[in-house]
C-alpha cells in the first residue's frame, strides 16, 4: 500500500483558551501547561462532519491526482458521524464516487490508524486497488461544554489520506500492531443515555441519545505513557527498525506531554516530533491524518521519509505504525 496524497478539512471558527475561559473555571496557563493547547476549531452552523470530511477527501484526491470516479474503497474512521447508519456512503455520493464502496468504521481516536491498516489488506489483497482513508470528529456536539475537565480537549476536524495498492518492496506499510482492552473502556466513554419512554401497558422503549463524553483523565493518560512506547517499541523490534532512523513521530495529538514523553523514551528530538495540538487540540480520528497533511504541506514530510506512527484512546484501543510517505507520483 502506497500513501500518496493528503488532505484536511477544518471549521472556520477557532475557540482560544482565553474564550473558553469565559465560560468555564479555566485559564490558558492551566491549558497550556497541562495540555500544549492553545485553541480548537468547533464546527458552525454551515459545517458537519460531512462536509469536514468532504474537504479533507478533496484535498487527498487532488494532491493524488485522482478522480472521484477511481475510488474503490472510501473508510470513515469517526464516533461522531452525521448519521449512525453511516456517513461515509453520504462523502462517497458527494464526492461523486459511484463505483466504491464505503463504510464508517470506529474506534475512537485509534480510528485513523484502525482504518488504514484495514484499507491495506484489502489492497494487499488484490481486492481494491484505490482507496481513501478519513478520519473525522465533530466531538463538539459530544462535549459537555461546563466540564472544564474535557471541554477543554477537544476540537473538530478532518484528515485524509489516499492509498494505492502496489508492488511489496514499494509498500508504505512497513509493519503494524493493533490493541483492544475493553476491560478497561469505563475510562473514556460517549455511551448512550438510558432514558426510557412508556409504550403500551408496562412496555417501554429506550430513548436514542448519548451522553457526554466522560473520562478519567489520570488513567488514560497512564494507559497512554506506558502502552504507547511499549507498542512503538515492538514495532520497531519486529521492522529492525532503530528510533535514529525515524524521520518523524507522528502520534495522536492528545497531550504534548504524552508526546513528550514518548520521544524521551526514544531519545527522538523535538524538532522530528510532529505536533499541531497548539491550533486544533484533540480532533480524535483526524489527528494523525490533519497532521501530517500539515507536515506534507508545508514540506517536512518529504517523500521517502520513514514516520512511527500511534493512536490511542477510548475502547482502549491503540495501535502503531510504521509508515513512508510516497507522495503523488512525479
Ligand atoms: O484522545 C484520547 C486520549 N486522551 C488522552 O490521552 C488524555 C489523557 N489525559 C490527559 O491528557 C490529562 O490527564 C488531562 C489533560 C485530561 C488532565 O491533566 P492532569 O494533569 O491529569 O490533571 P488532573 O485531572 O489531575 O487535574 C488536576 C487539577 C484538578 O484540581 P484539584 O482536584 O487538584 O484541585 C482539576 O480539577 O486541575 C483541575 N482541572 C483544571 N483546572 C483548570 C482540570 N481541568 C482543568 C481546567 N482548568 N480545564
Amino acid at each position: 500500500m502506497a500513501l500518496v496524497g493528503c488532505g484536511s478539512g477544518l471549521p472556520l471558527h477557532s475557540l482560544s483558551n482565553d474564550d473558553l475561559s469565559a465560560r468555564v473555571d479555566t485559564n490558558d496557563d492551566w491549558i497550556r501547561s497541562r495540555t500544549g493547547i492553545g485553541a480548537r476549531r468547533v464546527a458552525g452552523p454551515g459545517e458537519s462532519l460531512t462536509t469536514l470530511a468532504l474537504a479533507a477527501s478533496r484535498g487527498a484526491l487532488e494532491q493524488a491526482g485522482w478522480a472521484a470516479e477511481e475510488l474503490d474503497l472510501i473508510l470513515l474512521a469517526t464516533s461522531s458521524p452525521d448519521d449512525l447508519f453511516g456517513s461515509a456512503p453520504r462523502i462517497q455520493g458527494l464526492l461523486g464516487a459511484h463505483r466504491a464502496v464505503a463504510f464508517d468504521l470506529t474506534a475512537a481516536c485509534s480510528g485513523f490508524l484502525f482504518a488504514l491498516v484495514t484499507a491495506s489488506q484489502y489492497l494487499r489483497a488484490g481486492t481494491f486497488k484505490k482507496a481513501l482513508v478519513i478520519g473525522a470528529d465533530q466531538l463538539s456536539r459530544w462535549v459537555d461544554w461546563n466540564d472544564r475537565r474535557t471541554c477543554v480537549l477537544f476540537g473538530d476536524g478532518a484528515g485524509a489520506v489516499a492509498v494505492e495498492a502496489c508492488a511489496p518492496d514499494a509498500d508504505g506499510l512497513l509493519g503494524f500492531r493493533l490493541r483492544s482492552d475493553g476491560r478497561r473502556a469505563d475510562c473514556l466513554t460517549l455511551a448512550q443515555s438510558r432514558e426510557r419512554q412508556p409504550l403500551v401497558g408496562e412496555f417501554s422503549a429506550q430513548v436514542g441519545g448519548f451522553a457526554p463524553i466522560a473520562m478519567n483523565g489520570q488513567e488514560v493518560y497512564k494507559f497512554a505513557v506506558r502502552e504507547v512506547p511499549a507498542v512503538l517499541q515492538e514495532l520497531l523490534a519486529e521492522t529492525g527498525t532503530e528510533a535514529d532512523q525515524l524521520d518523524w513521530l507522528l502520534l495522536h495529538q492528545a497531550n504534548q506531554r504524552i508526546l513528550d514523553a514518548v520521544a524521551e523514551r526514544f531519545a527522538i528530538p523535538n524538532e522530528r516530533v510532529l505536533s499541531n495540538l497548539a491550533a486544533y487540540g484533540n480532533t480524535s480520528a483526524a489527528t494523525i491524518p490533519l497532521m501530517l497533511q500539515e507536515a506534507v504541506a508545508d514540506g517536512r514530510v518529504q517523500p521517502g521519509h520513514l514516520l512511527a506512527s500511534s493512536g490511542f484512546g477510548a475502547g482502549l484501543s491503540w495501535g502503531a505504525a510504521l509508515l513512508r510517505w510516497q507522495g503523488p507520483k512525479g
